[in-house]
């Protein structure tokens, strides 16, 4: 019983750990200056932003006239272990002294308070310090699900955040459901997670333009990553890229797999351009994915009613049935091996 409870405090600790990592302000620079146009005249809300850390929150003030944008709404999250910890980046007017309750900051015009010439950092602390209407209190906990951020949601245009990663599944369903556009970040991993899945294959939910390999801790450190990136509903043009294919289909080098429908191709690069069949290709295609070109049909991962699998195996096959079972397999020397997660797409003619 006493393992029970430690071991899911464990998983709470681990969870909330992994929701702690910071975005860094050349990260976000890199991403959004794709997409600039699409900024002008829109209400962005930053949903799991504390504007004394989040470099989403300085990244809009710094830019919104360069921007256009019509307003910034940032609302921070009670639970957020560095909420009133840090020496405030700002002074806030509308703020009570201990700073500790969630806040929310809307933006509507930046001026050029310190009259240097330019619109820069200097003039949103100026305005966050003397205007007390730009910073208030939220009667809720700041939870991008009460019913207080929810109605902030509803009133914006475009969400853009670094979401706490083990929410993901509840905040992409929530922007759905509110027929949002966003541009956030999230783990590739995220594909197999079934209603997101959906989304990518209806061509609801795209991949952004970049990779974010490294984020700031609450401690200072950085933390690297290999497979986060951006996802997003706003249009990119390298969606409209063709993938340039070089290679021809031979079928004694692409092997079919043993259990599912279609042909194992282990490199992106290596997409044949005459196959009219169903190909099995690295999820991160995602980054090459061009709708016009291609169609994405499932994913192998634990989808026992994919319809392109072939067959289920039991123990009679092999003792390693069940992890054959979650992935398309291939037989190498007669044995049969698990590939990684692969989507399954098609060439459109
Ligand atoms: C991955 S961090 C990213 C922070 C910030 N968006 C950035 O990119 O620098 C996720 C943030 O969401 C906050 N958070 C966790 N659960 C939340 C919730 N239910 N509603 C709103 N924010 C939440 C965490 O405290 C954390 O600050």
């Amino acid at each position: 019983m006493e393992k029970k409870s430690s071991n899911s405090n464990l998983h709470r600790a681990a969870k909330v750990k992994n929701d702690e990592f910071y975005t860094r302000r050349t990260d976000i620079e890199n991403e959004l200056k794709h997409y600039k146009d699409q900024f002008r005249g829109k209400i962005v809300y930053c949903n799991c932003d504390d504007p004394f850390e989040s470099d989403f929150f300085k990244y809009f003030a710094a830019n919104f006239n360069a921007l256009g944008l019509k307003k910034l709404i940032t609302t921070s999250y009670v639970k957020s272990p560095i909420v009133g910890k840090q020496l405030p980046l700002f002074e806030m007017r509308g703020l009570k002294p201990d700073g500790k309750e969630p806040i929310k900051i809307e933006v509507s015009e930046v001026k050029d308070l310190n009259s240097d010439g330019a619109i820069g950092l200097e003039d949103v602390q100026r305005l966050l310090k003397d205007d007390a209407n730009v910073t208030t209190s939220l009667k809720e906990s700041g939870d991008f699900r009460s019913k207080e951020c929810v109605e902030l949601l509803k009133r914006a245009d475009i969400v853009v955040t670094n979401p706490p990663f083990s929410l993901f599944r509840e905040y992409i369903a929530q922007l759905m459901k509110n027929r949002k556009k966003f541009l956030i970040i999230g783990n590739d991993n995220a594909i197999s997670y079934k209603e997101f899945f959906e989304f990518i294959k209806k061509n609801k939910i795209w991949a952004g333009y970049g990779k974010v390999k490294e984020f700031r801790q609450p401690d200072g450190t950085i933390k690297k990553f290999g497979n986060v990136g951006w996802y997003t509903n706003l249009d990119t043009t390298k969606r409209h890229d063709k993938l340039t294919l070089y290679k021809k289909y031979d079928r004694k080098e692409y092997v079919k797999y043993d259990n599912y429908n279609a042909i194992e191709v282990s490199k992106v690069s290596d997409i044949p351009m005459n196959y009219e069949g169903v190909m099995g290709v690295p999820v991160t295609f995602l980054d090459k994915y061009n709708p016009s070109q291609f169609e994405i049909l499932g994913i192998t991962d634990r989808d026992p009613n994919n319809k392109y699998r072939a067959k289920m195996y039991t123990k009679k096959d092999s003792p390693k049935y069940n992890d054959l079972n979650r992935r398309a397999a291939i037989k190498v020397n007669n044995e049969l091996k698990p590939t990684y997660a692969r989507l399954l797409i098609k060439l459109k003619q």
